[in-house]
């Protein structure tokens, strides 16, 4: 696909958001990162447990201030500086999911009334009944009944009360949906169910993806394109397939190297590649952008990339 401002719904620039340690330090825990997001697109963001993956997600949907960088969606700048409506319409227009739904699901509001609350964003004038029609309907669409509205979050299972999350989201009539590990505390029998279901959202309703997961598992059957990130960066972007056959980054050759095999026989000779930063590079080497092939790109030292097979360079 072309890149052109027409196709591209989200795009992030030099992105980086730092927290306070202490009273005078400060750390990057997403640092100077840059990508953009097609229409329609599943786009997947893998890496492990405070790699920066969630923070990235807070402050696409303005959860955190970024500390420097830009975002531009549906070609709009987001910031402050926007008038306060134009900020606020623009913002629902990106819906977040979570990996524990039951921790953003007031406990003591109905089905009916979580969802309610998120149709009402956009039309405060809907009348009770419309907003209950409304309301089925949408559970209709998540895999629910009717006869779930009047209950209590407690009252489900993880995977309808991630159901319920999806549903909560969808009342919004978002563009954009952020999945922060929707799947991750599921069972694998019902994973499967809920990444279907996010599937046929995004078909019927048009909807594009950002994805976010520990391991590349799941994230490369449903992503088109996935980005590795690493201590704040992003260390490897690429489509799906050609990340899979044609890891760069020592980090992704781990993350893959991770990946259970189905075939016993060649899971039994599987072997894990453990990385650390520091066997591979010290600290102060600046690190470069490099295209491998269309829309692949790594992030390398100089002595790196000199370093790559012919084919790659
Ligand atoms: N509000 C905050 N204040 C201080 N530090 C924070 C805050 N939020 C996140 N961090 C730190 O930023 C780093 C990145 O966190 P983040 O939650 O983005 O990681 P993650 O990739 O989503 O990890 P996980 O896979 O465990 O969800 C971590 O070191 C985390 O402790
Ligand atoms: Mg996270």
């Amino acid at each position: 696909m072309a890149v052109t401002e027409d196709n591209i719904l989200l795009r992030v620039e030099h992105l980086t958001k730092s927290f306070k340690v202490g009273k005078n330090s400060s750390f990057k825990a997403v640092n100077d990162i840059s990508f953009h997001i097609y229409k329609g697109e599943t786009f997947g963001l893998v890496g492990q447990s405070g790699s920066g993956k969630s923070t990235t997600g807070k402050v696409i949907i303005g959860l955190n201030e970024p500390t420097a960088g830009t975002i531009t969606f549906m070609g709009t700048t987001i910031d402050r500086s926007l008038p306060k409506q134009q900020h606020r319409a623009l913002c629902s227009k990106i819906q977040m999911i979570f990996q524990d739904p039951y921790a953003c699901l007031d406990p003591r509001m109905t089905v009916l009334d979580i969802i309610a609350e998120g149709i009402l964003y956009n039309q405060p004038k809907m009348s009770r009944d419309q907003i209950k029609s409304k309301v089925y309907e949408l559970l209709e669409t998540v895999g629910l009944s009717r006869e779930h509205a009047n209950r209590y979050p407690h009252e489900f299972s993880g995977g309808q009360r991630q159901r319920i999350g999806i549903a909560r989201a969808l009342a919004v009539e978002p563009e954009f949906i952020i999945a922060d590990e929707p799947i991750s505390a599921l069972d694998v029998s019902i994973q499967a169910q809920i990444v279907n279901l996010l599937k046929r959202l995004q078909r019927e309703k048009n909807l594009t993806f950002l994805f976010i997961a520990h391991d590349l598992s799941m994230v490369k059957y449903i992503s088109d394109r996935v980005a590795v990130m690493e201590s704040g960066r992003i260390v490897e972007l690429a489509k799906s397939d050609e990340l899979y056959r044609n890891p760069i980054h020592p980090y992704t050759k781990s993350l893959l190297s991770a990946i259970p095999l189905p075939d016993p026989r060649t899971e039994r000779n599987r072997r894990r590649i453990h990385y650390n930063a520091a066997d591979y590079r010290n600290e102060n080497e600046p690190l470069i952008w490099h295209l491998i092939s269309d829309e692949h790109w790594v992030l390398l030292t100089q002595r790196e990339i000199d370093a790559l097979q012919p084919s790659n360079a």
